[in-house]
Order: C-alpha cells, then structure tokens, then sequence
C-alpha cells in the first residue's frame, strides 16, 4: 500500500498521515524533511538559493526517490501536486487522499506558522488572505485528481481507516 496525503499549507497533512502510517503500521515520510535532508538546508534557504524553480525540481526528484518505497505514507508539499507530472505519478503508484480543509481555518493556521513557509512568510494579513483564495484557484484542478477527498475536521480516524483498507 502507498499513500500519498495532499492538501494546502496548513490542512494537516504531515499530522495526519503520519497517524494514518501509525495505524496501518507502515512507513511515513514527510516530502519537504525528505527534501531538507537530502540537501542539507531548510526548504526557506532552498528557494533563497535555487528559486522556487529549484525548489520545484529537487521536489520532483525526491518524491521520485520516496516512490520508490511501498507500504508508505507519503506526506507531499501544497504544491507537490500541482507540478510537472507529479500529480499523475502519484495517482499512477498509490492512493492519493485530498484533504479539503476550509480556507478561514487555513488561514488561521497560516498566520501563526508562517515563518516556515517561504511562499508565505513577508505577507500582511490581507496579503494572506488573498494568497490563499488565489493560489486555491489555482491549485483546484490538480488536487481535484486526488483519488479520494476527505474533510479531515469532520472525518473520524476510524472512517478514514475503513475508506483506506475498504
Ligand atoms: C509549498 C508548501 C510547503 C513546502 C514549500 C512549498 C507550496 O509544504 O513544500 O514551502 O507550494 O504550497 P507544506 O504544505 O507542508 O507547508
């Protein structure tokens, strides 16, 4: 089995998938550490140094390396479906689950954790606000291939156990 959890900034995916690994009793891998590791540098010092065009290239690479596992849960990026052929790899390989999370309570967990998160980290209150509405806009027609969709403030772990083993 290969997982892969999707979603924006924020929506939990690193938290919940590795719950998910926890009770399927496999593997879990976060991309951006896989990525930090693999380089030696933070994710901000990344697009500091390469752009996020670098960005986007090391994370292609890496997630190809993470691919290569099975009986894994793969926490992706925001992004890392919505570039190259990412999306379509994963969707090749593995389940891939969306997690659909409101955009205030994105927003809410955005604003106080975005200093991690280099796409994010200058940007005024409102500036934040539009990023998110924007940048989902954009981004909806990737995470919509997502194979299975779920709303994880209301989803329990049980249910979300069962839509996995069927
Ligand atoms: C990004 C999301 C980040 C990280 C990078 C770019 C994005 O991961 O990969 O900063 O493009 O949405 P998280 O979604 O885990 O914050």
């Amino acid at each position: 089995m290969k997982i892969f959890i999707l979603g924006f900034m924020g929506a939990g995916k690193s938290r919940l998938g590795s719950r998910i690994a926890g009770f399927m009793d496999i593997k879990f891998i976060d991309l951006d550490d896989e990525i930090e590791k693999n380089q030696g540098i933070t994710i901000a010092q990344i697009f500091l140094e390469k752009g996020e065009k670098g960005f986007r290239k090391i994370e292609k690479r890496v997630l190809h390396q993470c691919n290569k596992s099975d009986q894994i849960v793969i926490a992706c990026g925001g992004g890392t479906p919505c570039y190259e052929d990412n999306m379509e790899v994963m969707n090749k390989s593995g389940t891939t689950i969306l997690l659909d999370v409101p955009q205030e309570v994105l927003f809410s967990r955005l604003f106080n954790s975005k200093q991690k998160r280099p796409l994010i980290d200058n940007k005024s209150e409102e500036e934040l606000r539009e990023y998110i509405v924007d940048k989902l806009a954009e981004r909806e027609k990737h995470y919509n291939k997502a194979k299975i969709k779920i709303d994880p403030l209301n989803t329990s772990l049980e249910l979300i156990k069962q839509i996995l083993t069927g």
